[in-house]
């Protein structure tokens, strides 16, 4: 079975029989049995843990009858054994010991051996492949440019002020640390398709902070490095940012096969301007899954019908469920997708 995946077929426009439907954060604090193993351990205790993260990433799929499982995670784990000093604070995010400024700061930074370094992440891909099979995994890190703005920023950020200062200001600064970053995103992607992973996404989830002409000088290149370097997987590959209208002509560009794409734009405006060579994913407003049922199922109706027929095509989120989302209503939402008329079905 496991060729013939209708998020897989979705990915590389092949033919398939329905609509495929996963969620960005499908695993998470909307769930009861999440919030019980969250009273005992702490976030990174459970993105350490094989058997939490096999738990915790394999119950969506039989949960809510989503078309993919994205791994338990964060964009942060492969910055720990690269010397990177942080915690996860709850409603905050990460935030970083000693942010990143200047090339001192950079200097001490190891490059990332995925599978010596995460051992436990790579066992549980290979159970979580074992148990979902046929359904497919996606393998995900941060893209360059948003990891690097936990890391100078030192945590979350509304304006991005030390990261725009450091790649107008300290342009080979800017360029070593993408680099450096560029490397640890195509070591633990390249392992996670290793150990079973059938798909991975590339979070970039801020990278609309940035003006089209600072993306294209100071980002576009890495990221197209990257994914000619994944190209050699011959998986899919999803490049995702949230804020990115304005760019996604650029995001083209870099290589990826699937884009994912916010509320903030009309999908079949996307469609019109990128042309069909490129899969797309997305893009209901993540609020809209705290409506009544019956708004929420007529927004993803109207989606679903600006997208019908087109063979390219993942129903998402624009960004990830929410924490105040019911599990009943995901599925309602899974449920809704699937049953929509398919040309192939
Ligand atoms: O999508 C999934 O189901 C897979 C799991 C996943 C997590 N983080 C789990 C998580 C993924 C893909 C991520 C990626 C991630 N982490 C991103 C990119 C995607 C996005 O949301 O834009 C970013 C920016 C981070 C950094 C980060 N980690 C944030 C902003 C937070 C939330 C802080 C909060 O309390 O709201 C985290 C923590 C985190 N990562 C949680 C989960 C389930 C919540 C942890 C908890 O239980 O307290």
């Amino acid at each position: 079975m496991s060729g013939t995946s209708r998020f897989i077929r979705a990915c590389r426009g092949e033919i398939h029989d329905a609509i495929p439907v996963w969620f960005m954060r499908q695993a998470g604090r909307y769930q009861p049995g999440y919030r019980r193993l969250r009273e005992q351990y702490s976030f990174l205790e459970m993105a350490h843990s094989e058997s939490v993260i096999t738990e915790v990433t394999s119950r969506p799929v039989e949960e809510l009858g989503v078309d993919a499982a994205i791994l338990f995670s964060d964009i942060m784990i492969p910055l720990g054994p690269m010397g990177i000093d942080f915690t996860i604070e709850e409603h905050k995010g990460p935030v970083i010991a000693r942010p990143i400024r200047t090339a001192k700061d950079l200097a001490p930074l190891r490059p990332l051996s995925a599978e010596e370094d995460l051992p436990e992440i790579f066992r549980s891909i290979e159970r979580i492949c074992a148990r979902i099979d046929p359904v497919p995994l996606i393998g995900f890190t941060g893209a360059p440019f948003t990891l690097a703005s936990y890391l100078v920023e030192g945590g979350a950020s509304k304006y991005y002020e030390h990261t725009k200062k450091m790649m107008w200001e300290q342009p080979d600064l800017w360029r070593e640390l993408m680099d450096r970053l560029a490397h640890t995103v195509v070591e633990h992607l390249g392992a996670q398709i290793r150990h079973g992973a059938r798909a991975v996404q590339i979070f970039d989830s801020w990278v609309g902070a940035l003006g089209v002409e600072d993306y294209e000088r100071c980002v576009l290149p890495t990221m197209q490095w990257i994914f000619d370097q994944l190209r050699m997987f011959d998986v899919p590959t999803i490049y995702f940012g949230t804020g990115t209208p304005a760019l996604l002509p650029s995001m083209k560009h870099t290589g990826a096969s699937v884009l994912g794409i916010d509320w903030r734009i009309p999908l079949a405006t996307v469609r019109k301007q990128l042309g069909y060579e490129v899969a797309l994913q997305g893009n209901l407003d993540p609020m809209a899954l705290l409506a009544s049922w019956p708004v929420t199922s007529s927004l993803a109706t109207h989606i679903l019908d600006m997208m019908a027929g087109d063979a390219r095509y993942i129903f998402n989120l624009g960004h990830g469920v929410p924490p105040g989302a019911n599990t009943q209503h995901l599925k309602q939402l899974v449920d809704l997708v699937h049953a929509y008329p398919y040309p192939g079905s």
